[in-house]
């Protein structure tokens, strides 16, 4: 890993904002004026899976929500909020749910270690284990159970988006809204689509 210095971060902006202003002069001007994003991300906080950089989008086409494993809480106002502004005032037309293979939060869920504080966040991610638990024969390694449960994750997830009072009053007003289950795979950088615009009915 390269070190960087927290100068060498203030540098670095200073250059891109430069760049991206010397190829196009008005970028930031209008930016600044509005947001009209037509995509919400929800995501790992994994710094391998950068939201922007790893689906080509720019400032103000990607609105984000990121904690860990990309859990999708019904009493998590954070996220809820998110949802809730980036559907009503923002108006996005896809939320997508993205998870990533070796997620260190889902292999925490699942490996019956002690882990402080975070063991409550990560107890929503043991609950979807519990749920599907038939899928998980004995022959499956610990990778590749962690694997499974990444994806199961990730379909859950999505699905709590879908029944959420936002989506679901959303939806009922007619508000043309798909919501994606993808996930990201670290060794090679590709995004695979588990859940292809659901409507929360699967599993
Ligand atoms: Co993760």
């Amino acid at each position: 890993m390269r070190s960087i210095t927290i100068d060498q971060l203030l540098q670095n902006n200073a250059r891109w904002a430069e760049r991206i202003k010397t190829a196009s002069p008005d970028f930031f001007a209008q930016l600044a004026r509005q947001q009209a994003p037509e995509y919400l991300w929800i995501g790992c906080s994994d710094s391998r899976v950068p939201a922007n950089d790893i689906v080509g989008l720019l400032p103000g086409e990607l609105f984000v929500h990121r904690n860990v494993a990309n859990l999708v809480v019904h009493t998590d106002l954070n996220c809820l909020s998110v949802i809730q502004y980036a559907v009503d005032v923002l108006k996005v037309k896809h939320i997508i749910v993205c998870g990533h293979y070796g997620c260190g939060g889902i292999k925490a869920a699942i490996d019956k270690k002690r882990h402080g504080l975070i063991e409550n966040w990560l107890r929503h991610i043991e609950d979807v284990y519990t749920k599907h638990e038939q899928e998980f024969d004995r022959q499956m390694n610990e990778e590749q159970r962690a694997d499974r449960l990444c994806e199961l994750n990730v379909l859950e997830q999505a699905n709590n988006v879908c029944r959420s009072t936002i989506v679901r009053d959303a939806r009922e007003r007619g508000h043309d809204l798909t919501v994606h289950g993808w996930i990201y795979r670290l060794d090679d950088g590709i995004l695979s689509v588990l859940a292809h615009a659901t409507n929360g009915e699967h599993r």
